[in-house]
């Protein structure tokens, strides 16, 4: 399935991700016979579609928000609009998730209206039956076209309380984060859309939930979702719970947020969705590897830690070739929204113009948003126009036509995917973590009735020994996969920097 961002009809003041019509394809990306064209190409490959579905919030240039503004009656109750507290303060004390507060004056009404993103991301207000039913028809006429995914953007905060109130901690996550309502709301969406159709699949971009939660948005008898994306294992890199920190990842905590994410959803029935990259993250080869000196087996590591994990695999565009994060050196090659409204923050805060530039430079969501390397052309060979962003530097050594460690990723990627096809024991065996106290390892198994899988997964750049099951260390045992030599295994066994295996054993022989 082939997840495609926003290519809705929008100002693009957040990568697409504020909506003005969402029936629509924006020109900039081609006209709807073509997206029909490319549904049809698709399934004749054997693939499908999955659309991403901004829910939340429309962008305040939707005719829905314009028809609000002058005052029609039916479209203010599509937002959540307020009214200032009595001492004429802001509605509640909420921030952005983007920066400033997170209400922007309603016209000139005197009144409010509630954005938990940019100020011209306006949050709908899914109160409003009529809001929910405008919605379903969206996903509905996508299914039409042949749509078979929905990816639903920041879908856990959809659940406003019908009476807001100030936040103690100064941050408010919990009072509109996986409110019980959402899960009735998500329900009732699948009834009337997607769960009507055979063979759709979708996932939720759940904002800092958790795994109860988690289990309840995506455990099939729910009928609400296919599968969750949580983030808690990609904030291992935060200094005290804040982005916009440098600090080298904590290794035990990403083990241990892996560990309780695979048990908790399979306990409870669950089913993640399993990533290192998206549009809204720094490569994972920069943050949780040495791609210099160690290019393949970084991002092999990387790849074979969560594609043998229980639960379905996502590949973000040019994961599968190696690319980095692309290394600019001016803020005005910048783009992203909530980078440059960082920045701004960081400078008033005290930072200098260069600490500022430095921390943008390593957590901006640009780092994963510059075009595909497709060569070695200008551009990274995407574009003979003007690309939106400046092509990654590395593009020289990471492309697809002839780049000698790109191909070997991409093979590597192939093996990952025919593995999960070919065995049970990933696709649906059970996950149970050894070693927890390794510093330097992080290994599983998985099992079912007749097999048992060991994944060994080094992530630093010296050698490090390994104690194995026994069991493991017989002669029938196979080496599947990994990113180093095949050899024989010992209890007391050797890893290569960056090394990682996966030995099969079945139980019966
Ligand atoms: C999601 C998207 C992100 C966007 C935000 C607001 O997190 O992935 O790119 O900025 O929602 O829509």
């Amino acid at each position: 399935m082939l997840w495609l961002n926003p290519i809705y009809p929008s100002p693009q003041r957040d990568n697409g991700y504020d909506v003005l019509d969402y029936k629509a394809i924006d020109p900039v990306f081609g006209s709807m016979e073509e997206f029909e064209q490319r549904v049809e190409e698709a399934g004749a490959a054997g693939m499908e579609i999955m659309m991403d579905m901004v829910f939340n919030h429309t962008s305040t240039a939707h005719p829905w928000f314009q028809k609000a503004l002058v005052g029609e009656e039916k479209y203010k109750d599509f937002y959540i609009i307020r009214e200032a507290k009595e001492d004429g303060s802001l509605p509640t004390n909420w921030p952005s998730k983007f920066g400033g507060p997170a209400w922007e004056p309603f016209g000139n009404t005197g009144c409010y209206y509630l954005h938990l993103y940019d100020v011209s991301q306006a949050d709908l207000n899914w109160r409003n039956p009529e809001v929910r039913k405008e919605l379903a028809d969206v996903v509905n006429f996508w299914l039409e076209k042949g749509v078979k995914g929905f990816r639903f953007d920041v879908i856990n905060v959809i659940g406003k309380d019908e009476i807001l109130l100030d936040a103690e901690d100064g941050v408010g996550k919990s009072l509109y984060t996986d409110r019980p309502i959402v899960h009735e709301y998500i329900r009732e969406m699948n009834h009337r859309t997607f769960g009507k159709k055979e063979g759709t699949l979708t996932v939720g971009e759940m904002s800092s939930t958790d795994i109860q939660n988690g289990v309840l948005y995506s455990a099939k008898e729910r009928e609400e979702l296919s599968m969750i994306f949580s983030f808690h294992h990609l904030k291992v890199d935060y200094k005290d719970g804040d982005k916009w920190t440098n600090t080298p990842f904590d290794f035990m905590q990403l083990k241990n947020i892996l560990s309780e994410w695979q048990e908790g959803m399979e306990k409870g029935g669950g089913w993640n969705a399993l990533f290192w990259n998206n549009h809204d993250q720094p490569r994972a080869n920069n943050r949780f590897g040495d791609p210099e000196n160690y290019p393949f087996e970084t991002a092999t590591l990387l790849a074979q830690t969560i594609h043998l994990l229980r639960g379905t695999p996502f590949i973000y565009q040019g994961e599968e070739i190696g690319m980095v994060d692309p290394d600019f050196e001016e803020l005005k090659e910048y783009r992203d929204i909530e980078s440059l409204n960082a920045y701004q923050e960081l400078t008033t805060k005290g930072k200098t113009e260069e600490q500022a530039l430095a921390l943008v430079k390593k957590k901006s969501r640009d780092n994963s948003r510059t075009p595909m390397q497709w060569s070695k052309e200008l551009h990274a060979g995407f574009t003979t126009g003007t690309p939106w962003i400046n092509a990654g530097d590395s593009y020289q050594e990471r492309n697809t036509t002839d780049s000698p460690i790109s191909q070997r990723v991409y093979a590597y990627y192939q093996q990952l995917i025919r593995l999960r096809k070919e065995l049970t024991v990933i696709s649906k065996g059970s996950y149970k973590e050894i070693e927890p106290n390794h510093p330097e390892v992080y290994s599983y198994i998985r099992e079912t009735e007749q097999e048992e899988l060991l994944i060994l997964n080094h992530f630093y750049g010296e050698k490090t020994t390994v104690r194995i099951p026994k069991r493991f260390c017989k002669k029938n045992i196979i080496w599947v996969i990994g990113n180093r030599k095949a050899r024989s295994v010992a209890e007391e066994f050797e890893l290569e920097a960056y090394e990682t295996v996966a030995l099969l054993r079945n139980k019966q022989s």
